[in-house]
């Protein structure tokens, strides 16, 4: 164990700006695990923090190099003296050091056991590392919208990381759920049991009725056009937090219920997220995995804006 290889971020930029440095192995105090990672998932947040923008690269620019990454899946290989959770050679996955410290972008690092759930046999490590951060957006803004069984909900950007986890989870509350994508993701949308809505489309977001609820996923002009499809008093859950106050204000000043929403870890729902994958109640689509040295990649696809699923970084062997 002496190479721990991470991708860093040593100056706010464009994915060129990602270096592989090699740092110690560090050592888990006493509630931690040390975990060599396996795979890491990318999320957009990676990508417009490593380009300096919001509150993760305010409270990181004076600690530059930064390492990115929320998402892990990796096995224990030592454990902090007062950690009796796992055993050295547990496969674990989980949202670790959100929001400001991040760092799974590594083959190693150190986690609260506390943050950490059981990855069930034959669940892949790839599948595993994309589903945390994703999961639970998806899961806690279905929460905040208290989503019901009748409802008619749409969710927009339907097809991406956040948004096919939340059409699927939206689905078992057995809630009515339409969701929007571009034409070419709408067959995607119907496997998951959601009606296609074309945003390219004029009017997209008042020609399917009125809804109860809105998923807000995509936040700017776009979140406030998605209002006009909501009924009187309907609930709006929108999720990019920079547009945040400008969303929640429209809506509200339109007789809505906004909210906006940070994720928080919670190892309950990741693990029912993660035991619902082992039981094909739940399907993760991976647009992508890219090696480690190849993550300025990965966030070059993420930033065109397209991405169907999750994009993961596999790690390189120790
Ligand atoms: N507040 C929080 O705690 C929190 C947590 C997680 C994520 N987020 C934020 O939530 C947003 C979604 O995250 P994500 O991981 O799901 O992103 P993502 O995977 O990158 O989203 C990609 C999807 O966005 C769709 N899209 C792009 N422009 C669209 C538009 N104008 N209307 C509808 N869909 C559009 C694309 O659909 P097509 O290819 O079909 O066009 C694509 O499938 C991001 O802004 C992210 O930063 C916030």
């Amino acid at each position: 164990m002496s190479n721990n290889v991470s991708l860093a971020i040593p100056q706010f930029g464009g994915p060129e700006v990602l270096t592989a440095v090699n740092r110690p192995i560090p050592s888990p105090s006493e509630e931690q695990v040390l975990i060599q990672v396996k795979a890491a998932g990318v999320n957009p947040i990676d990508a417009k923090t490593r380009a300096g923008l919001g509150w993760a690269a305010e409270h990181n620019q004076d600690k530059l190099p930064w390492v990115p990454g929320y998402d892990v899946a990796g096995v224990v290989v030592a454990n902090g003296t007062n950690e009796s959770k796992f055993d050295v050679g547990d496969r674990v996955a989980g949202m670790i050091g959100f929001p400001t410290e991040g760092g799974g972008y590594s083959q190693y690092v150190v986690a609260d056991a506390g943050l950490l759930s059981t990855v069930p046999p034959s669940v892949p490590m790839v599948d595993a590392a994309a589903l945390p951060l994703a999961g639970l957006t998806a899961w806690q803004a279905l929460e905040h919208a208290q989503l019901r069984a009748d409802d008619k909900v749409l969710i927009l950007a339907g097809a991406g990381g956040v948004g096919h986890l939340a059409v699927q989870l939206a689905v078992r509350t057995g809630a009515n759920v339409y969701a929007t994508a571009s034409p070419s993701n709408h067959d995607f949308l119907r496997q998951l049991d959601a009606k296609p809505v074309d945003y390219h489309q004029t009017h997209w977001a008042t020609a399917h009725g009125e809804f109860d609820v809105l998923i807000d996923l995509v936040g700017g002009e776009t979140g406030i056009d998605a209002l006009a499809s909501l009924r009187t008093g309907g609930r709006v859950v929108t999720v990019p937090t920079n547009t945040r106050d400008m969303i929640t204000s429209a809506a509200t000043e339109r007789g809505l219920k906004a909210t906006g929403m940070l994720v928080e870890p919670n190892t309950w729902q990741t693990q029912r997220l993660l035991d619902m994958l082992y039981q094909g109640d739940l399907r993760i689509d991976i647009a992508a995995v890219y090696p480690l040295a190849e993550a300025a990649q990965a966030h070059v696809a993420l930033e065109e804006g397209h991405t169907r699923g999750k994009r993961v970084l596999e790690m390189p062997s120790a």
